[in-house]
């Protein structure tokens, strides 16, 4: 991909500058950010603008609360959290567009920040409704997009509001796109792609798009499932993804031609009813009643083997039901292993950071991407329309 604008080269003293910031944040049920690393990863733009004597307006979606205002889904809790990383007030608009956005907007002094309320509290943002557009760019005379995120969406504050503005990305973005392009371009190889987490219906395209491109793609979690099944395997009362035939036995021929390693568990886990703790069994032998819970000892080796001769990894998704206890080493114990190994390990997608910071793991990664499905449709080579509208440099 051509290097886009950098907010580093933009005129933007004493002028409105409005940033698409992804800060779709965790909550607590009290109502606080329970994780703010996607809000501490914007403030080197942030801290640029504030020095450059830019006048600063926020904009970002949190939930998805379809167009319809929800106290819930208030942006308030990151207005506080975002003050207080700032050390400055950062006041919260009550509405991303109309009078009250409109008239603080227009009061804002050099170096200071101005957050809209949730723009999907609007059904504009997710339609692109160019009149919305519109009223969100009157607002600034700059825009900036910092949301790597959001920048598969193609709404109306990443495709329809730099449509209308002078236009470039933020720091996080540019260093997204750095980073991520390694697996896209040039990558060093053996490349060995791991991917755990459930819905395979969904993860197809992302799967196929290693085909031919990584060296061995490593399946684990409720992904390997139907993958089994298909082979005949005895899954017990694990519940399985059906009506996937056709699709599975594409992905297979394609794999035999690409000459891509598919490597599925060779072993589990298993909750078995009424038995305390975890037992394992052949990846085809689960027990009538019992469920495929994580990946078994076997199946950590020789995933482990697979990685230990890699020079390029990218994890997505958990290789077993992490957040239970008992089932939570088998995506441990692989990151773990990975720890100690050289080369470039990338974590991306979903909620696979929060999972290796969780087991204590996020050490193996030398990049972890803000990115969720972002993030995994860039890996895929997908073009991002938030990107495509950004000019190049
Ligand atoms: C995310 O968390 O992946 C982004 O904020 C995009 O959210 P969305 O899937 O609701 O568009």
């Amino acid at each position: 991909m051509m290097p886009k604008r950098s907010v580093g080269d933009a005129a933007v003293h004493g002028r409105r500058v409005l940033v698409r910031v992804d800060f779709n944040v965790p909550l607590t049920a009290d109502g606080t950010v329970a994780d703010d690393r996607r809000i501490v990863e914007a403030l080197p733009t942030l801290r640029h603008l504030e020095t450059a004597g830019a006048r600063t307006i926020l904009m970002s979606h949190l939930g998805r609360p379809e167009g319809r205002r929800d106290p819930h889904l208030s942006l308030r809790p990151v207005a506080r959290r975002l003050s207080s990383l700032l050390g400055r007030p950062v006041p919260l608009a009550e509405d991303a567009v109309g009078i009250h956005a409109i008239e603080a907007s227009a009061r804002l002094q050099n170096s200071e920040f101005l957050l809209l309320e949730n723009l999907r509290f609007h059904p504009g943002e997710e339609a692109n409704d160019p009149a919305f557009a519109t009223q969100l760019a009157q607002l600034g005379e700059v825009f900036v997009e910092e949301a790597f995120g959001s920048v598969h969406r193609a709404h109306a504050s990443t495709v329809g509001v730099p449509r209308r503005l002078p236009s470039c990305i933020g720091f996080l973005v540019e260093r997204e796109v750095r980073e991520l392009s390694r697996l896209r371009e040039g990558v060093e190889r053996p490349y060995v792609v791991l991917l755990g987490g459930a819905k395979v219906a969904d993860k197809l395209p992302l799967l196929e798009s290693f085909l031919g491109r990584a060296d061995a793609l490593l399946i684990g979690g409720a992904l390997a499932f139907p993958f089994l099944a298909r082979t005949g395997a005895h899954l017990g009362a694990t519940a399985v993804e059906t009506g996937l035939d056709a699709a599975l036995e594409r992905f297979a021929e394609r794999a035999e031609s690409a000459g891509t390693r598919v490597v599925l568990p060779e072993d589990w886990l298993i909750e078995v009813p009424g038995a305390a703790d975890a037992q394992a069994c052949g990846a085809g032998e689960v027990p009538e009643g019992a469920i495929a819970r994580d990946i078994g000892p076997r199946t950590r080796d020789r995933f482990y083997a697979e990685l230990r001769g890699s020079r390029t990894v990218f994890w997505n998704g958990p290789l077993g039901r992490a957040e239970d206890r008992r089932f939570a080493a088998g995506t441990r114990e692989v990151l773990a292993g990975l720890t100690g190994l050289a080369g470039y390990h990338v974590c991306a997608g979903g909620d696979s950071a929060r999972i290796a910071a969780d087991l204590g793991v996020d050490g193996a990664f030398q990049y972890i991407s803000t990115g969720g499905g972002a993030a995994l449709e860039f890996v895929q080579g997908l073009e991002l329309p938030g990107l495509a509208v950004i000019a190049d440099a």
